[in-house]
């Protein structure tokens, strides 16, 4: 049986990436959509359609509707959140209270500390922040910030294998992780923009939060931080799809570059994981020609869903590695994500 769900922001950048996974998806159906007093009360095929695949016609005759009538609609449940930040927060705050299960993008409620920042293959235990969120048994997860998503996945084995002192990272974010509009033609072709208003502060605090460890007491759970410093620098350069994160991490214990190459390669997510849909087989893809990863030709690697690192280098006696990760921001840096964040716990709530 597929899970009737709504689809709030459904007519922007993240939210047409949702309705394009959502068409023919084994576990949802698509029931409702939402989007700004602009577009309510048109037909989701007058929707000027901007991602560069075709456009399935599932969802042409769903009415653009505004999320007081998601709220109020019970047989919805899973509710998916590409709401501006800022607004989002209050309103999923609501839709969890009212019993549906909200899987968000927005930066709102990321770092509340009953908020779960889930990357399953991460940190699938920190669900257990979800389950006890509301008596009603709604709830909200996050996901990370789209590049926080990419540099996380890449960080994650490194961290289990040899531990991480602290990170320096630059971003060489794509267009699209500006929404739509988003930036104007005239700032983005043939230009770099050295700033991203809000973004350093995401990328140096975020990942943290998913790789920190869950503690429970009889007080209920809560997350315990990595113990490491990110400083970051973000741009905004002239690529459609695809934000990448140049990585130079210190290491608390030494590596070489074969070491970080197999922790990276045989990096997979719990059990639970395998045969869901939108798991990729293997969540990290390594590269060892050094001109790769592209986001021309390795954006679309398992569907989006697959991280792609490269320039593995290690030096500083072992102690400083470098690398290049790759992630397609719309898919495993949002939509992407949070199907596979319900999935995920839609399957464990099944079998609970
Ligand atoms: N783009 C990415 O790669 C990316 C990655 C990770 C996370 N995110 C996050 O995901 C969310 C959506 O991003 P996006 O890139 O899809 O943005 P977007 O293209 O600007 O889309 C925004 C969506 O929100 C709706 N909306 C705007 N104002 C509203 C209002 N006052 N009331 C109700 N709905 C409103 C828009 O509806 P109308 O079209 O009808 O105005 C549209 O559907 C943001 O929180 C963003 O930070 C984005």
């Amino acid at each position: 049986m597929r899970q009737p769900c709504a689809v709030l922001g459904a007519t922007g950048m993240v939210g047409q990436r949702f309705v394009e996974r959502l068409a023919g998806h084994p576990m949802f159906s698509l029931h409702a959509v939402t989007g700004s007093e602009r577009s309510q009360g048109k037909r989701y095929a007058e929707v000027d359609w901007v991602l560069d695949t075709p456009r399935s016609r599932k969802s042409d005759e769903l009415l653009i509707a505004d999320v007081a009538s998601v709220l109020a609609d019970d047989e919805v449940r899973v509710v998916f959140s590409a709401l501006p930040g800022g607004l989002a927060g209050p309103v999923e705050r609501q839709l969890a209270a009212a019993g549906k299960r909200v899987f968000t993008n927005a930066r709102d409620l990321r770092m509340q500390p009953d908020v779960p920042l889930l990357i399953p293959e991460v940190n699938p235990d920190h669900l257990e922040l979800a389950w006890g969120q509301d008596p009603s048994g709604g709830f909200v997860v996050a996901n990370g910030n789209c590049a926080a998503i990419v540099a996380t996945l890449a960080l994650a084995p490194v961290a289990r294998a040899y531990g991480i002192e602290r990170v320096e990272m630059t971003t060489l974010q794509s267009l699209s992780g500006a929404g739509h509009p988003g930036v104007s033609g005239l700032d983005a072709v043939g230009n770099v923009i050295p700033y991203i208003a809000g973004e350093e502060d995401k990328l140096q605090s975020e990942p943290q939060k998913t790789l920190g460890q869950l503690v429970t007491s009889p007080d209920g759970a809560r997350i315990t931080p990595a113990d490491f410093r990110i400083r970051a620098t973000a741009t905004r350069v002239p690529v459609r799809e695809g934000h990448m994160a140049i990585l130079h991490v210190h290491l608390r214990h030494g590596a070489d570059s074969e070491g970080v190459t197999d922790a990276l390669s045989g990096f997979v997510g719990p059990p639970e994981l395998r045969g869901l849909p939108g798991a990729p087989k293997r969540p990290l893809h390594v590269m060892t020609d050094e001109r790769r990863p592209q986001p021309l030709h390795d954006v679309g690697r398992e569907e989006g869903m697959a991280v792609s690192v490269g320039r593995i280098q290690v030096d500083g006696g072992g102690k400083e590695l470098r690398m290049v990760a790759l992630g397609a921001n719309t898919v495993r840096g949002a939509a992407g994500q949070s199907l596979l964040n319900a999935a995920y716990a839609e399957k464990l709530r099944a079998s609970s």
